[in-house]
């Protein structure tokens, strides 16, 4: 059934108090839930209490202490018919949480019990009008054995606990802030903490722990410090307090998403907790320490004000993340920062917005919500905010959050309410702004500067259901530079809100080079037109460092998409190689005596080619096959070209000694990318330099690194690199995954045959998401592999997802995207791919996920 945002009507009934109380095992979890519901008078008067429910059955249910025979069940959902205004109901039933594949609901992970409620999870523990707009305070009791589970964590504080006969024991936690039931969470587990205490501005003394298995202890202090910097930085920087007295995080290994913001108690995929620098890469580190920043800022951004219902979704997601963006903006650089978050949209987010997929920031309709937790949804998401952050101004816009938050506290809220909450605090007209709101699509800006004018023009293309588009609200930062002294007079924010407008730039020169959307501050797709000497001179001298990396990517674009044949390219600059060469050898060159405006942050950076994902984004039908081989090409081309450079580099990166701070976190990025463009131009070379590498490497980020490049080469270093990585790494399971992903990602010629055997290794696990994710995906994302010209990859991915489907849903449909964009893809892929998606929605019993996003895909 399709679920419509339009169809939304508040619930007729409330349940201002909850008692839970669960008598906890692995194997059997008995729960009895109070609820105390009132009628909510703003509704219709409905005779029935509609709770939802999933895989669970009622073994008893009470209404006000006797007995209840005015149930039935309406397919999951348990009606219960009510005679007055309020009542108490007490509704038993009996979990079973390891055989909870689903990792929905209450589960068991090696060993231990926790939960995932968000969205629909907790109808998988309890009966319950499990919506986000019913708030709720929360008191738990929880009883287990002792030996088996002797942690008992919860929403809150803790109010008691202690001894019961036969081993066992209880706790009490009490949680006084109303909350929907997607926030609620327990744990309980063999389990050891770091802890730590936090003062908030206010005084408040915070007791802070990270919740680990007992050998993971040693690897938690980072997390720790990312949590603290956290909640000092929302003080700071958005004036959010934290509101308990604890604030406990806990890491489980069986995760289907990244981590979760339960009030109190969140609870995280180890992958985003545990690091040290044996184990854990410098992205591993930012990983950890954004997304313990995001799910400590949902405390505010989700929490204290809430969602009214799944359509709001990026009322709280796109929000937070634009706070955690900032955040890591701050805590890592911006230029660099930035250039990530606008790589990772344009790779992920681009595509599905231009695809089958595609859906508004707000969407209008659903069958499961799970398939909504997209880059749509969070990073344009957070783009959008981010654009009015920038028209507003960062002190406006503050007034703007401040009085949101304050209009909203307790609150169930709509995108809506956070638009007129900026507009009336930040002092801002979003009337038409509101379209990024309503219409999916990447808009498409074309912009000229001819005498004195700025030309633009754009065009929201059509998607699937809106066929017809209105003119966007389109923020541009722009300079113009003079060609004789390489320099801007100045910046300008223009704001593009027409089909086509022109802006006069008097003071300019009237053949001034033009730079825009510095910063990225919209997320459109731009046509310049402007020449390859243009692009190099902004490559060279534009003081903007995103604009400056920009300007380099549309270089290496255009020689690509020259390169492949690409037909129907939107640009088609040809870029010439010998261009290239400079402009990389000046990358290169620039600022090792230290003088240039390039650290190695930035120039690991400018050295990244621009991902095939985004290559196919530029034209209408893409041979991905081909574009892959011109973008490996250009790489071993520079890499034979500016050999002696980038053995320069790698030798110079390689005497930095290990720390965390950024000169050599930047000289670690370099170095591998060194070893990558030298493997693509002579792989006997690159082998023994990167076998170097990896013997001598005191760190993951080296290690990783030069088993990436040995992963996708046929030397007889290779073998020997990954039989010792799972040797010395036996026994940990993230960096197990590592090494299934780095091979099912490899440039290997063989890597469709290597994947097929490591789904048959003794350590794949078909039932563990990440382990999932480390073949499978890393697979799906590897160009050469995924669309090999015999289909093998699509079958093998298809072939996946049909046997995941019945252990986890939510995971096996995140498969399907990557099938989604067949009708944009060459022949013979495009025609492989649709079939592999008919077979899947051929297959009897599919999820409710799977089924939306194959029917959806094939459109
Ligand atoms: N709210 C979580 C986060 O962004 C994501 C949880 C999504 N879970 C799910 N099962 N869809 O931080
Ligand atoms: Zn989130």
């Amino acid at each position: 059934a399709t679920i419509r945002r339009e169809d939304y009507t508040p619930p007729a009934w409330l349940v201002p108090e909850v008692a839970l109380h669960f008598d906890l095992g692995i194997e059997k979890t008995v729960v009895r839930s109070e609820l105390k519901i009132v009628r909510n008078h703003t509704s219709d008067r409905a005779p029935n209490i509609r709770l939802n429910g999933d895989e669970i059955e009622p073994r008893t249910v009470l209404c006000n202490g006797k007995p209840c025979e005015s149930w039935t069940m309406d397919g999951n959902d348990l009606l219960v018919s009510i005679e007055g205004d309020e009542a108490l109901l007490s509704i038993t039933t009996e979990l079973t949480p390891d055989q909870n594949s689903k990792l929905m609901g209450l589960y068991a992970s090696n060993g231990m019990l926790c939960t995932q409620c968000e969205a629909e999870g907790f109808r998988r523990i309890t009966f319950f009008p499990d919506r986000p707009d019913v708030l709720s305070t929360y008191t738990v009791r929880m009883e287990a054995p002792k030996d088996v589970l002797p942690v008992l964590l919860c929403n809150g504080n803790k109010t008691g606990e202690g001894d019961l006969d036969g081993g066992r024991h209880w706790a009490e936690w009490h949680d006084p802030w109303p909350k929907p039931s997607y926030l609620f969470a327990l744990v309980a587990g063999d389990l050891v903490a770091l802890e730590d205490s936090f003062t908030t501005m206010g005084g408040r003394e915070v007791d802070l722990a990270i919740w680990v298995r007992e050998a993971d202890l040693g690897r938690t202090q980072h997390a720790m410090d990312s949590l603290k910097k956290s909640m000092k930085w929302d003080e700071e920087t958005f004036g959010r307090e934290y509101d308990l007295d604890v604030f406990n995080i806990v890491a489980v290994g069986d995760f289907n998403m990244g981590a979760m913001e339960n009030k109190g108690l969140n609870i995280f995929n180890t992958k985003y907790v545990l690091a040290d620098p044996e184990t854990a890469t410098d992205g591993d580190y930012d990983g950890v320490e954004g997304v313990i920043a995001h799910e400590y800022f949902h405390n505010w951004s989700g929490n204290r004000v809430t969602c009214r219902d799944w359509f709001q979704l990026s009322l709280k997601e796109g929000f937070t993340v634009l706070r955690d963006q900032l955040f890591s903006q701050d805590m890592q650089g911006e230029a660099v920062k930035r250039i990530e978050d606008v790589r990772v949209l344009r790779a992920v987010q681009f595509p599905e917005d231009s695809g089958p997929l595609s859906h508004p920031i707000r969407p209008d309709s659903y069958q499961e919500i799970s398939n909504f937790y997209t880059s749509t949804v969070y990073n344009k998401g957070a783009e959008v905010i981010r654009m009015m952050r920038s028209m507003a101004g960062e002190e406006a816009f503050r007034k703007g959050s401040d009085l949101y938050f304050e209009r909203h506290d307790g609150e169930a809220a709509t995108c809506e309410d956070f638009i007129t909450a900026i507009e009336d605090g930040a002092g801002l007209d979003l009337k038409q702004f509101r379209r990024w709101y309503e219409q999916a699509g990447t808009p498409r800006v074309s912009a000229a500067f001819k005498d004195g004018q700025l030309q633009l023009t754009q065009e929201v293309p059509a998607t699937p259901g809106q066929p017809d588009k209105q003119p966007a609200v389109i923020p541009l930062r722009v300079a113009l530079f003079d060609r004789s002294t390489g320099k801007s007079a100045g910046e300008r924010l223009v704001v593009l809100d027409q089909s086509e407008a022109s802006f006069s730039f008097e003071d300019s020169p009237a053949d001034a080079v033009l730079s825009i959307n510095r910063g990225f501050t919209a997320p459109v797709a731009l046509d310049v037109e402007r020449g390859e000497g243009d692009l190099v001179f902004l490559a060279a001298n534009d003081d903007d460092p995103f604009a400056r990396y920009e300007a380099l990517q549309e270089l290496v674009i255009g020689h690509l998409l020259a390169e492949a044949g690409a037909d129907g390219a939107a640009r088609s600059d040809d870029t010439s190689r010998a261009a290239l060469g400079e402009a990389f050898a000046a990358i290169l060159d620039d600022g090792v005596v230290d003088d240039g405006a390039l650290d190695d942050q930035m120039r690991g950076e400018m050295l990244l080619l621009p991902p095939v994902a985004y290559l196919c984004e530029q034209v209408l039908v893409a041979d991905p096959v081909a574009l892959h081989q011109a973008r490996e090409g250009l790489k071993a081309w520079l890499g034979s070209e500016l050999r002696d450079r980038f053995e320069a580099m790698h030798d110079r990166a390689s005497a930095v000694p290990y720390s965390l701070d950024r000169k050599a976190r930047g000289a670690r990025k370099v170095k591998t990318q060194a070893l990558v463009y030298l493997a693509a131009a002579d792989g006997a070379a690159a082998a023994s330099r990167a076998k170097a590498q990896y013997d001598r490497a005191g760190n993951m980020t080296d290690r990783q690194g030069a088993l990436m490049v040995l992963a996708g080469l046929e030397q007889p270093e290779r073998d020997a690199a990954l039989e010792d990585f799972h040797a010395r790494f036996d026994g940990n399971d993230l960096a197990i995954d590592k090494w299934f992903a780095l091979q099912a990602g490899s440039l290997h010629p063989d890597v469709i045959s290597q994947v097929k055997a490591l789904a048959d290794h003794p350590d794949f696990r078909l039932n563990n998401p990440n382990r999932v994710r480390s073949l499978y995906m890393a697979f799906a994302a590897n160009k050469a592999g995924f669309h090999d010209p015999s289909g093998e990859g699509y079958r093998l991915i298809a072939d996946l997802i049909l046997a995941l489907d019945p252990i986890n849903p939510q995971t096996a449909a995140r498969f399907v995207p990557p099938f989604g964009r067949w009708k944009r893809m060459a022949e013979p892929h495009g025609t492989m791919m649709r079939e592999q998606l008919e077979r899947i929605a051929a297959a009897d019993g599919l999820s409710r996920d799977t089924y939306e996003q194959v029917n959806r895909s094939l459109g």
